[in-house]
């Protein structure tokens, strides 16, 4: 039990809280920009994760306190609109917006949140606020919804209230994440696979090495990815496929004729990233992360070479890995534009890895990277609170 924040909750609003949730940030092992594209991502939860507390209020007002930022945000049920500044409030707002939208019977709440996802590291921090949040208030409410809803109601909010036209992956591995699993989706029909992630067994871990570069331009470029590669596959569509899933390179070289160059390599990323995630699927299945490992090497270079939205800092990180010998693969994670990369190095040489990055780092005059050790989390969770 959080005593800290619950003791902060009581001398916030005079009363306990009455229910306390959770959601993990998350790591995406392969399958970049494919979830938009109804395609197949492999994310896995990590241990660090978003909490929120809540009770009742008799009127129709939301009262929060972000602890990270010892900052407040108060709002009616009745009048619910996103803030020009105050992301993190706004994606509470959005919560809240896409439930009254959705018909259900709230009640004013007090609220306090906070959390351990590095903020815009490309970990997905945003997803962990949004799902603590609604899993917290539904529980709060007695408000029954499937899992399923409850992450695409999430993606609905950071749609409307954060302005990025995000994919399902982010929400999707918040709510159902398992510990030491990693979870192949099928963005399209929402079928998924968990996949036990024997690291430990091989004496490896994931890093996060988190480039400290704000994505500045992140949300207009992502949208912009999204309305590009939705273009190519409208010319592909003609030659009488659906979705990126039924597409194969060799119908993308003849229809090269037709394409303009940014739409041919938007499309090629997009139809080699899922075959390297099903590919990666398998390699899990059976330990080979040799091969995992090649995978995540091919997915940085196609999202740097086609789908462009890497950065030097994050390209450096791959660099680095390619010469390293016990790192195995590396990649940017997330949406790029700056946040962070994943290595999957042996745990024997993390330190050495994480040392030659700094020192490479320094020498071009980047940023300081930071570094995590992940571990795989659980999805998300919440419970009521006997009275303290
Ligand atoms: C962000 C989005 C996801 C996904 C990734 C890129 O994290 O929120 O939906 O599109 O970028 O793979």
């Amino acid at each position: 039990m959080p005593e800290e924040e619950q003791t902060l909750f009581l001398k916030l609003y005079g009363r306990a809280a009455e229910v306390l949730a959770s959601a993990p940030g998350r790591i995406n092992i392969i399958g970049e920009h494919t979830d938009y594209n109804n395609g197949y991502v492999l994310p896995a939860a990590i241990h660090l994760r978003n909490h929120f507390l809540a009770s009742r209020r008799t009127d129709h007002e939301v009262h929060v306190w972000a602890k990270n930022f010892s900052e407040t945000d108060v709002f009616s049920l009745e009048e619910l609109q996103p803030l020009p500044d105050k992301r993190w409030a706004n994606y509470i707002r959005g919560i809240f917006w896409a439930l009254v939208e959705e018909g259900a019977a709230l009640g004013g709440v007090d609220g306090l949140v906070w959390g351990d996802v590095p903020i815009e590291a490309g970990l997905s921090s945003s997803a962990a606020l949004e799902v603590s949040v609604i899993k917290g208030v539904t529980e709060l409410f007695g408000l029954s919804m499937e899992p399923e809803k409850l992450a695409k109601l999430a993606q609905k909010a950071e749609h409307e209230f954060g302005g990025v036209k995000c994919g399902l992956m982010d929400q999707f591995i918040a709510v159902f994440g398992q510990e030491n699993s990693a979870l192949f989706l099928d963005c399209e029909t929402l079928a998924f696979d968990l996949i036990p992630l024997n690291l430990d067994k091989a004496g490896l871990e994931i890093l996060v090495c988190d480039t400290r570069v704000k994505r500045e331009l992140a949300s207009s470029e992502y949208n912009r990815r999204r309305e590009e590669s939705a273009a190519a596959l409208i010319v592909l569509g003609k030659r009488g496929i659906r979705t990126y899933k039924e597409a194969t390179l060799d119908l993308l070289d003849e229809a090269k004729a037709v394409l303009d160059d940014v739409s041919f390599r938007r499309a090629r990323h997009v139809i080699s990233e899922n075959q390297r995630v099903k590919d990666s699927a398998e390699a899990l299945r059976v330990d080979d992360f040799i091969l995992l490992g090649r995978l995540l090497f091919q997915s940085h270079e196609s999202l740097r070479d086609d789908y462009e939205v890497s950065c030097p800092e994050l390209d450096l990180v791959y660099e680095t890995g390619k010469e390293f010998k016990e790192c195995l693969g590396a990649r940017l994670v997330g949406a790029g534009f700056g946040g962070s990369a994943i290595a999957l190095v042996t745990e024997a040489k993390a330190e050495e890895f994480k040392r030659m990055v700094t020192a490479r780092a320094e020498e071009r005059g980047f940023l300081r990277p930071e570094f995590y050790d992940i571990s795989v989390g659980r999805g998300a969770a919440s419970e009521r609170l006997s009275p303290i």
